[in-house]
């Protein structure tokens, strides 16, 4: 199993799990202290920048050259960040950041791996979110990714499926992971650096959404819930195309539906 992103929170969980079921796990990870760690915890540590075509390609390679003819039996593509900020003023390169992680990421890991996917009868699985299916104010490339890696999903689902590779998508509604810290310190510094005009248009919804983002975190499920389902979708004999982990997850799948505008009144209330 390769997993993307295993240093820390869903990705770490997954690790550990499937490592406890007896999976060889290569945990990707980005700093030489956290590959140390990982090596320690009885994890193949894999050095993993997602971003970076080279790194991708090092990766697999070193993957290859250990599990040979057998092929590999799952990529669990996890790594991703969540940056906030008024779609209006946030920097392009915020957002371009944004979509190469969690999207072009996904691209780089799945292509680079499926040969030896494919070679193993092995199953992708990428771990999209409930920000995948209803967009709030002050997220926007954060949903922009993970909206995206829906049809992405889809689409490898179905090119993949003749080919006996499995794609599924786990949406989790808020799990207790440092991501919340992190990208709350981000969206701090990325408005400290905005125009005046910034937080005149947007600070009451920006603050709205800080304030929802404490009450969803206060909520939040714990990482091993996130790979269970993993775990289903990778060993099940079926497994499902999609997984909602989470209430808050499953009811954003219904609520979905609602018409428009009383999503937009549900979403801006004060
Ligand atoms: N937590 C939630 O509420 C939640 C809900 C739904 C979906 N998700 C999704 O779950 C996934 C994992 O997030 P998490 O919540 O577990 O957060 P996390 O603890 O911050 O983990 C994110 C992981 O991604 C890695 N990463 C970030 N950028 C990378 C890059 N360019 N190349 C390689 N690795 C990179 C990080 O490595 P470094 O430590 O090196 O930065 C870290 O190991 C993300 O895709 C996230 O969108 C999270």
């Amino acid at each position: 199993m390769v997993i993307s992103g295993a240093g820390s929170g869903i990705g770490r969980a997954c690790a550990e799990l499937l490592r406890d079921r007896g999976w060889r796990v290569w945990a990707g990870y980005r700093r030489a202290e956290d590959g140390r760690a990982l090596a320690a915890a009885g994890f193949r540590p894999l050095r993993l920048e997602v971003r970076d075509e080279r790194s991708v390609a090092e990766a697999a390679a070193t993957v290859a050259a250990c599990c040979g003819a057998d092929g590999l039996q799952g990529l669990v593509n996890n790594a991703g960040i969540a940056v906030a900020g008024p779609l209006e003023f946030l920097p392009l390169a915020s957002f371009e950041l944004q979509l190469d992680v969690n999207l072009t990421g996904v691209l780089r890991c799945g292509r680079a791996f499926l040969p030896l996917l494919r070679r193993g009868r092995g199953r992708m699985v990428n771990i999209g979110s409930m920000a995948g299916l209803i967009a709030g104010p002050m997220l926007g490339p954060y949903h922009a990714s993970k909206w995206a890696l829906e049809g992405l999903s889809d689409t490898w689902r179905r090119e993949l499926l003749p080919q006996g590779v499995a794609v599924a998508l786990i949406e989790p509604g808020a799990v207790a992971t440092p991501i919340w810290r992190r990208s709350a310190a981000a969206a701090e510094e990325l408005a400290a650096g905005l125009p005046e005009e910034a937080g005149r248009l947007y600070g009451r919804l920006h603050e709205g959404a800080r304030r929802a983002a404490v009450r969803a975190e206060a909520r939040a499920v714990p990482p091993a819930r996130v790979a269970a389902a993993v775990r289903h979708a990778l060993e099940a004999r079926r497994p499902r195309t999609r997984y909602r982990v989470g209430r808050d997850a499953r009811l954003a799948a219904v609520l979905r539906w609602l018409p428009d505008r009383w999503l937009d009144r549900l979403i801006l209330r004060p």
